[in-house]
């Protein structure tokens, strides 16, 4: 049995929690928007083609804030083949997936799908194949009261009232030579200062977030943000990170620890930022968004639904493309990649998993079949539920464990949040041991009697390997249960968390 040690104080706060970090992403890629948010002739769709079996679940992950519509894709894109009369929309080759895209689903189903699912809408444009001009009449035609062509068209395509569309993504992996009309650092800082110059003469309350760095193994990781940032600081309000982490050759052990990775990456582009703003002597910070992160099994290479073989096939409508399967260690994983941003939630202020239904995604769904949640649901929807309040410095003296990737890392992950309006402090914990289960005591500074409110645990079910996922088919349902013989008296709580477990514990206080 491992051991850990946990200490939090009221007063030691590190911000408010910043609630858009609980984002998804909506990309018009493989089946998350056809068969997966939008399949009119559903059993379960509405009159505009939402699913409502899938609504529900997005509902109850609690996703607060939904970029679109790419993701490469973006970078590809005419905003305006996706709105006015659906029978007049043009079909297109999506060079970035290798897709025949219909343009049934817009913008404006866009806009009417958030509104009834609840979620803010973070939209990308294409600073790929397009610029400026595209950027700021994407704007007027979405923000714009009316009195003009372009939003007077939006009414005349059925939306009177403005999108008032807030959050907006300036391109996307531009760093990439793999996205469509990849640029040079010089390239994209220019451009990307020059369209947020001209969105904003037409909205000036637009927030931007710029592009950073598609991965800290980037080759041009850090000199990137630095030019960009260089160019664009007083446009801007962002810089964006995206990370995917799997599991390499059997390695559980450094797989488990990737969120070593993502916290080194969120502190050099938090120093890069601020690098800038001193060299240029600004005065405003520019906060994080860490728009793409997930599991993602990228060297899942002769899978069916793997981009090279996706292209083999042909152009074809919304193929399955990367619907990975995730097992328990995966849930674990996200668990620790969400403490990972709530712990740096004073500069991580947005962050988007990737992607919401069907690819590498929470949710699934079947063409003409049911929805169900994947094993990582389970994490980010106790989080969104229960992360409120204040975020707390979480001391943790945990026992440590050896591996390949990153070194000595501690063995219990954790994050919590205190809550005063409700009284209720929240730990998200995560057990990185494979084999031994963990002791956990935890003191409580400035709180007094506590009393457990909840306390659940997802684990390996019994009879079942670190390997098995929610499974339709076979019938495998992996979930949370009860945490038991959670021990709460005064200040002290103690339980005990099973090997390779991700629980939440959430109890209610008195100040003392
Ligand atoms: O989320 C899948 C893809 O990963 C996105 O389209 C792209 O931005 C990233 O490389």
């Amino acid at each position: 049995m491992s051991r850990a040690r946990i200490i939090i104080d009221r007063d030691f706060t590190i911000g408010g929690v910043p609630r858009r970090i609980f984002g998804s992403f909506v990309e018009h890629m493989g089946r998350c928007v056809y068969t997966g948010i939008y399949e009119p002739g559903h059993a379960e769709a509405d009159e505009n083609g939402f699913r409502q079996d899938v609504m529900k679940l997005v509902k109850e992950l609690g996703a607060t804030v939904v970029r679109y519509p790419g993701g490469n894709f973006v970078s590809g894109y005419n905003w305006e083949d996706g709105v006015g009369p659906v029978e007049s929309r043009p079909r297109r080759l999506d060079g970035a997936w290798h897709t025949l895209e219909t343009n049934a689903f817009g913008l404006h189903e866009f806009v009417d799908w958030s509104r009834q699912s609840g979620v803010e809408i973070m939209e990308a444009i294409n600073l790929g194949t397009r610029g400026v001009d595209a950027a700021r009449e994407l704007v007027e035609y979405a923000n714009h009261p009316g009195g003009t062509f372009l939003s007077d068209l939006r009414k005349k395509n059925g939306h009177a009232d403005p999108f008032n569309i807030k959050l907006w993504c300036l391109g996307n992996e531009l760093d990439g030579p793999w996205q469509i009309g990849h640029k040079t650092a010089d390239e994209y800082g220019r451009l990307a200062q020059e369209a947020a110059k001209a969105m904003r003469f037409v909205d000036p309350d637009l927030e931007l977030v710029a592009c950073g760095s598609s991965g800290s193994g980037m080759t041009t990781f850090g000199s990137w943000e630095q030019t960009v940032l260089a160019h664009a600081y007083d446009e801007v309000d962002y810089v964006s990170l995206h990370a995917y982490y799997q599991e390499d050759d059997g390695d559980a052990a450094s797989f488990l620890a990737s969120a070593v990775d993502m916290d080194y990456f969120i502190d050099s582009v938090v120093a890069t930022a601020d690098a800038v703003r001193a060299k240029g002597k600004h005065k405003k910070h520019i906060n994080l968004s860490f728009d793409e992160w997930n599991v993602w099994y990228q060297r899942r290479l002769d899978s069916e639904d793997q981009p090279d073989q996706v292209s083999k096939a042909g152009w074809r409508e919304h193929p399955r493309v990367i619907e990975d399967a995730y097992n328990v260690t995966d849930a674990v994983v996200v668990g620790t990649l969400l403490n990972s941003l709530l712990r740096h939630g004073d500069r991580v202020k947005i962050a988007n998993q990737a992607q919401l239904v069907n690819v590498i995604a929470p949710i699934m769904s079947e063409e003409n079949g049911p929805a169900w949640r994947q094993t990582i649901f389970y994490p980010f929807a106790r989080m969104a539920e229960l992360a409120k309040g204040q975020i707390l410095h979480t001391k943790v003296e945990s026992d440590r464990y050896e591996n390949a990737r990153f070194g000595d890392t501690d063995l219990v992950d954790v994050s919590s949040t205190w809550d005063e309006e409700n009284g209720k402090v929240a730990f998200f914990l995560a057990n990185r041991g494979l084999e031994e289960a963990a002791n956990v005591e935890v003191l409580l500074r400035g709180f007094d009697n506590a009393r457990v409110t909840r306390a659940e645990v997802l684990q390996i079910p019994e009879g079942h390997s670190r390997f098995t996922t929610n499974n339709l088919q076979i019938g495998e349902h992996v979930g949370l249960i009860t945490l038991k013989d959670v021990k709460a008296a005064g200040h002290e709580l103690k339980f005990t968390l099973p090997a390779l477990s991700w629980a939440v514990v959430e109890i209610r206080v008195a100040k003392s």
